[in-house]
């Protein structure tokens, strides 16, 4: 039995859970109010607040779990791909509670975490996991990819963006429309009473199982510009349906390649992970194809889409019953780097 303590603080959440093995003790999550205002994260000041939440967040995660930290068997951070000051925050937390603890540590990639929250489970309940090779369309705010899972550490990318990620072309829409950031949840949400064919707007042409999103952002821009130009109020008049448009183009373009990645390499376990799982149309048509393409799908719940540190806590996992630690000298990493 392993007791692993987890810490993510890659973007603005800083994040502490605790595993038992597989299942989820606690997991909290300590939100940054302070981007709200520039309408998109500031390094700095989303390093500042990791420092002020890291000692709360954890405390809070050890007791709700019941737990002390000389019970910890190892202590999984987020290493990268993620903002340098956020990293550092919580790499040098987990290196000096991990040092103090007496426990080894383990270096999560935060991408792979979120590919392998499918694995995650609840005290009292055992539900299906996917199968080794399974696909995963991650869909964050800064990464869009079609991964083939072949094992806890075996990942292989089929698709990538060439250019923007499919978050952030959902979150510079909003901003086009005044709306506040993260505007994934907020288009959401406007969405559901809008037109999704209400507007036509550019749809992405690229080779292979890669995505292109700079077009349709672009397209977007125009589109309310030039609107704006001959009425004012054309984006208050026309919110919903601008909502609608925009989360169906992206949502189209992701599950057409999805689709496509499928058929090529024979796989029905088909996943999707990363903050944009979260989205209900995304969920919804996901839902759909598989029925009709006979998958199992598999959608994270939602308090596992946006970032958590109970998903680094599995990846973890995993890596710590391989013995897989890293030394205390280990550094995180900005980009990829897998
Ligand atoms: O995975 P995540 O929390 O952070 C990164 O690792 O980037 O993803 C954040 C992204 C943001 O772009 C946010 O707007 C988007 O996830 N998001 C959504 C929804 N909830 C969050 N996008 C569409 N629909 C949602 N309901
Ligand atoms: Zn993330």
């Amino acid at each position: 039995m392993a007791l692993i303590l987890a810490i993510e603080s890659s973007c603005d959440d800083t994040s502490a859970a605790v595993l038992e093995n597989d299942c989820v003790r606690s997991n909290l999550i300590a939100g940054q109010k302070v981007h709200e205002m520039y309408g998109g994260v500031v390094p700095e000041l989303a390093s500042r607040a990791h420092q002020e939440n890291i000692v709360p967040v954890v405390d809070s995660a050890l007791k709700a779990a019941g737990i002390k930290s000389s019970d910890l068997d190892a202590i999984a951070f987020t290493n990268g791909p993620g903002l340098l000051g956020s990293l550092l925050v919580g790499v040098s937390f987990a290196k000096s509670m991990a040092w103090a603890a007496g426990c080894p540590m383990v270096a999560v990639n935060h991408l792979e975490a979120h590919v392998l929250a499918h694995f995650l489970q609840q005290p009292g309940e055992r539900k299906e996991v996917p199968e080794f090779p399974y696909l995963c369309l991650l869909v964050s705010g800064g990464h869009t990819q079609i991964l083939k899972v072949c094992s806890p550490f075996h990942f292989e990318t089929l698709g990538t963006t060439i250019d923007d990620a499919a978050g952030e072309t959902i979150d510079k829409a909003a901003k086009i429309m005044g709306l506040p950031y993260p505007g994934g949840p907020v288009i959401d949400r406007l969405a559901q009473t809008g037109n999704p064919n209400a507007f036509r707007l550019a749809k992405p042409r690229i080779p292979d199982l890669n995505y292109s999103f700079s077009g349709l952002k672009t397209s977007f821009l125009y589109l309310v510009r030039d609107r704006l130009a001959e009425n004012p109020d054309f984006i208050t008049e026309n919110q919903a349906d601008l909502c609608a448009c925009i989360q169906q183009a992206v949502v189209d373009t992701l599950l057409d390649k999805l689709i496509k990645a499928a058929e090529k390499h024979h796989i029905k376990d088909i996943a999707i992970g990363g903050g944009v799982s979260a989205n209900s149309l995304l969920r919804n048509r996901l839902e759909s194809c598989g029925r009709e393409h006979g998958w199992r799908t598999f959608l994270p719940p939602f308090s596992y889409t946006t970032d958590n540190a109970a998903m680094v806590g599995i990846a973890g996992y995993f890596k710590w019953q391989r013995q897989d630690f890293c030394p205390l000298d280990t550094v995180p990493y900005t980009r990829q780097g897998r």
